[in-house]
């Protein structure tokens, strides 16, 4: 399975192994991380699963939907590198991943 490496709040991380088909948010969850809350369960409508995916990965990503980038100016931590978790498809292609869950809004 692909892997997808977490880091914390705190700066600890983590390598876990995905399913592919899951979204990023669902394999975060899946494997623990109660800190990245995704209060809507992946409907795009909270912002509580915002990441911050390692840059050398940005060109295997799905653009960013309109409701996404609304969802995310909401958030007092928004940088160039945010995403919403929840709408990032896991797959084999983004094996080795890195994603470190944004600081609480
Ligand atoms: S889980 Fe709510 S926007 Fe991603």
């Amino acid at each position: 399975m692909p892997k997808l490496i977490v880091v914390t709040r705190e700066g600890d991380e983590r390598e876990v192994e995905g399913e592919a088909g899951l979204s990023v948010m669902e394999v975060i969850r899946d494997n623990g991380f109660e800190e990245l809350l995704a209060l809507c369960g992946g409907c795009c409508s909270c912002a509580t699963c915002h990441v911050h995916v390692d840059p050398a990965f940005t060109d295997r990503l799905p653009p960013m939907s309109a409701d996404e980038n609304d969802l995310l100016d909401s958030s007092a931590h928004r940088d160039e590198t945010s995403r919403l978790s929840c709408q990032l498809p896991f797959s084999a292609a983004l094996d080795g991943l890195k994603v470190r869950i944004a600081e609480d809004d």
